[in-house]
């Protein structure tokens, strides 16, 4: 069976397992394109790699700041595969993408303290800042340009500490060029701001436009980037919450490792989610680069379907598996059209809410493509006939 065909997709599991907003939460019968979180089971290495450590019943703690191993295995694949020059002392382990957001900005931000938040982007870089007690500024991005940054000193105040970077790019779908992020390194040493650095994503490259890191612009110009990486999406290990942060300079290693808890172990990660990221590193390439095919695909596929949609503006994304769709020819708003869908189509997508990513998003919704190509079609098939109701005024 191959491993992304419709076939290989387990319903009944996906009902009781699939969460936040997806198959176990929608009604029967709703075709959830919702959160990024494949409908796919994971590499059957991960399977074999947990099973493996859970049989001698040992599930004792783990080293503080993660297994070595693990650590190791992250360092490797960063430089090997994204020129990333990081060290392995200088990398942690921690319990999800959305856990080392958390520790950045806890670790770098005063109450009061601004930073720099794309937007439209994912919540978490709001949400991050917000708990550490700063103040998010949003600066507008958008789907068909590349960011030049030449108006991002227009943003900066004397309370601004950090830009919060997602490259690649949710929901927009874009990777940024390196001129791009030389110009983003430069405005930051000027003002000596930290920067976020989100490369959640950066596995799932579907365009031509290849990945840069802004790590590998150089070491000393990053000795103020924090960097974040995480398993859910490349690898499907969401429910086990994994991922790690990773940055150049021991000393803010060190603020890093305070803030996260894992020398108290109140924070840190289970033995068998370490145990199930070292697996996908050193085992899973394979399966998550087929993954990546099968997106490029789906996404093809979704973008010239939806183009021939009247009232839809869909953007290929160079990266990720969301699809970002301009719906305002509509005349709905974001969560009207996604209330619509779901009521008249049973078709669920994510509203371009402000709470979800910002006050730029509204107008768009999101739509996931990590599904079977079946299930896509479905999903298609009913977008069309609601925008067909909805022309109808039904
Ligand atoms: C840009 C970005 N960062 C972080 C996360 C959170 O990932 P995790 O499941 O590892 O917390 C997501 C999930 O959608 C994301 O899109």
């Amino acid at each position: 069976m191959e491993l992304f065909s419709s076939s290989n997709i387990n319903f009944d599991a996906l009902r009781r397992k699939a969460f936040n907003f997806r198959w176990a939460e929608v009604e029967d019968g709703v075709i959830p394109l919702t959160a990024a979180d494949p409908d796919f089971p994971v590499a059957p290495e991960i399977i074999g790699a947990i099973t493996d450590y859970l049989s001698d019943g040992y599930l004792s703690y783990t080293p503080k700041l993660g297994m070595p191993q693990l650590r190791k295995a992250i360092a490797e694949d960063l430089c090997s595969r994204k020129n990333e020059g990081v060290t392995e002392d200088l990398v942690l382990p921690v319990d999800s993408a959305a856990r080392g957001m958390y520790i950045i900005a806890g670790a770098v931000l005063e109450p009061g303290d601004e930073a720099i938040v794309m937007d439209p982007v994912d919540y978490l870089f709001k949400n991050s800042v917000m708990t550490a007690g700063g103040v998010p500024v949003y600066y507008p991005v958008s789907p068909d340009k590349e960011i030049d940054f030449e108006d991002l000193e227009d943003y900066i105040t004397p309370k601004t500490r950090m830009f919060c970077l997602c490259n690649p790019h949710n929901p927009l779908g874009k990777v940024y060029s390196e001129k791009t992020l030389e110009k983003l390194l430069d405005v930051c040493e000027k003002h000596g701001l930290w920067i976020m650095n989100d490369e959640i994503w950066s596995d799932m490259i579907l365009g031509e436009k290849p990945f840069v890191s802004i790590n590998s612009l150089g070491g000393e110009k990053n000795k103020k980037t924090l960097s974040v990486y995480g398993f859910s999406k490349a690898y499907g290990l969401a429910g086990l919450r994994v991922g790690c942060i990773y940055c150049r300079d021991r000393e803010v290693f060190d603020r890093l490792v305070d803030a996260s808890g894992v020398l108290t172990t109140a924070g840190g990660v289970s033995s068998l989610s370490q145990v199930a990221a070292l697996a996908a590193i050193t085992k899973a390439r394979y399966w998550s680069e087929a993954f990546t095919d099968h997106l490029r695909g789906n996404a093809r596929y979704a973008v010239k379907r939806l183009s021939a949609m009247p009232g839809i503006k869909a953007y290929m994304p160079d990266a990720t598996y969301i699809m970002w769709l301009d719906v305002r020819d509509t005349g709905l708003s974001s969560q009207q059209f996604t209330d619509f869908m779901q009521e008249k189509v049973k078709l669920a997508l994510v509203p371009g809410s402000e709470k979800m990513f910002g006050p730029g998003a509204e107008g768009c919704v999101r739509m996931c493509l990590a599904t079977g190509r079946e299930v896509l079609t479905e999903g298609l098939d009913r977008l069309e006939k609601g925008l067909e109701m909805l022309r109808r005024g039904e």
